[in-house]
């Protein structure tokens, strides 16, 4: 099949596994392993761009990662401010919007200014969004939502009865991004750990064995075919 002929998804989120075994398996130390996984990051946003997948969402950092030694917490916060230094021209030639879901306060002050700036300077863009998962666990998500639709309760600004589904996913961090139409995870999980619980609802899942480092535009293709033949019937009969 070409890919001309796919159904291309409108937003692919994927949890990317795997880094930690990639270079266990070559006798490299970890941080080798994340430094490939950077690399795929590139790979995949072009091949977003070149399938016209319009949303892409990574898990690049889950709070529950904040428990790994400080030694590799500053490896992966080195490498994203270096993943931000190097392809903020690439998101710019490519047109594309970065944006960030997470507890972006919690990471370095100078990730944190790196990550404002290329948002800022990407916030124009309209040919994709690049949405990177930081310090993001779905479940605090979920509680910060229903805190602040409790807030806006108790402040008299919003009645018990007029939440619905709507106003809750417009209090998540995800407000204004469609829901995740594919999930892929690699290096052979089948789980969503913690990732986009509500926004996946309906999402179509797809997991490869393949690590993460590994992963590139054959691997992607792959998902684009599979999800391209699933029929989503989103609890009915008929493909929506
Ligand atoms: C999972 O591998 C991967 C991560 C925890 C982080 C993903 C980070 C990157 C791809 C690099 C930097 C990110 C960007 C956006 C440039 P693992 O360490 O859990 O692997 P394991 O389960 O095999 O140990």
């Amino acid at each position: 099949m070409s890919a001309e002929n796919l159904r291309i998804p409108r937003h692919v989120a994927i949890i990317m596994d795997g880094n930690g075994r990639w270079a266990r398996e070559r006798g490299l130390p970890r941080s080798e392993g994340h430094r490939a996984g950077a690399e795929s990051v590139r790979r995949v946003v072009e091949a977003c761009n070149e399938f016209g997948v319009h949303y892409l969402t990574l898990y690049a950092f889950s709070t529950e990662n904040w428990q790994r030694p400080k030694s590799e917490v500053q490896t992966l916060m080195r490498l994203l401010r270096q993943f931000l230094e190097d392809r903020s021209s690439d998101l710019q030639r490519h047109c594309i919007r970065l944006d960030v879901i997470g507890e972006m306060n919690r990471l370095p002050a100078a990730v944190q200014r790196r990550l404002r700036k290329v948002m800022d300077e990407t916030s124009a863009n309209t040919n994709g969004v690049l949405t990177l998962a930081l310090s993001y666990g779905s479940r605090a998500e979920l509680v910060r939502a229903a805190r602040a639709l409790a807030a806006k309760v108790s402040a008299g600004d919003l009645k018990v009865g007029d939440i619905d589904e709507r106003r809750f996913a417009a209090e998540l961090y995800t407000a204004g991004l469609p829901d995740p139409d594919l999930v892929i995870r690699t290096a052979g999980e089948q789980r969503l750990s913690n990732f986009l619980l509500w926004q996946a609802s309906y999402a179509e899942f797809w997991v490869t064995s393949a690590c993460w480092p590994d992963f590139g535009r054959e691997h992607f293709l792959d998902a684009l075919r599979d999800f391209s033949r699933r029929q989503r019937r989103f609890g009915g009969v008929a493909d929506a």
